[in-house]
């Protein structure tokens, strides 16, 4: 699918139900396929596809239900362009902690400042939701680490050779939290 910038309306920012999330599938994995395709180290490799990543989705949508997280999305009307999930920790002895992930937002609608409303939302929630203490990981030197950084996340330190990147190369990825 191709997804072009429109100007004419503001974009939203929403958290989808679990029933929203599922009738969104194709969307959601659009965004994905999208991040994937230009070179974000999202767990996935080169030549991942629509197929694949609807199943990501789909296995998300059992704890959005169950409450164990939240997935906030960013939409230009009924379109969806970006994304991101805040998983509580579930260990009895972590009440406090979440983690941030899948942060994305699709090609056509970067550097506008939806990565930081998005990451802004989701801070809130977790705040909301008792979860004072925020972690993640993400590429070293990628446009995450740069969002994170200006959005006052505190890097713990780097580990080499961590992931492949879509293309097949290892690349080392930063650990980041943040109290909120
Ligand atoms: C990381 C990511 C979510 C950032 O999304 P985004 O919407 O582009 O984020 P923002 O617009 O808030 O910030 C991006 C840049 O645009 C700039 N910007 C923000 N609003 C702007 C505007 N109105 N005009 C011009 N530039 C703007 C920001 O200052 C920032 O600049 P910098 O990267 O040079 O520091 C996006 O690049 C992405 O999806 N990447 C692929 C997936 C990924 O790697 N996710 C992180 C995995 S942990």
């Amino acid at each position: 699918m191709t997804t072009q910038p429109m100007t004419t309306q503001p974009i939203t920012i929403a958290t989808l139900t679990a029933a929203e999330a599922e009738a969104a599938l194709d969307q959601l994995a659009d965004i994905l396929v999208n991040a994937v395709a230009h070179g974000a180290s999202v767990n996935f490799l080169a030549g991942f596809t629509a197929e694949e990543a609807r199943r990501f989705w789909r296995g998300q949508l059992p704890g959005i239900a169950a409450g164990e997280r939240i997935l906030i999305v960013a939409a230009d009307g009924a379109q969806l362009v970006g994304t991101v999930i805040v998983s509580f920790a579930p260990q009895p002895n972590a009440p406090h902690r979440a983690e941030i992930g899948k942060m994305l937002v699709h090609s056509a609608y970067r550097r506008r400042g939806l990565g930081a409303r998005l990451l802004a939302a989701a801070e809130a929630a977790a705040r909301d939701a008792g979860r004072s203490l925020l972690m993640l990981d993400t590429q070293s030197g990628s446009d995450g680490e740069r969002l994170y950084r200006r959005c006052g996340w505190t890097k713990v330190g780097e580990i080499p050779d961590h992931s492949l990147t879509p293309n097949g190369r290892l690349a080392p990825t930063s650990l980041y939290y943040k109290k909120v």
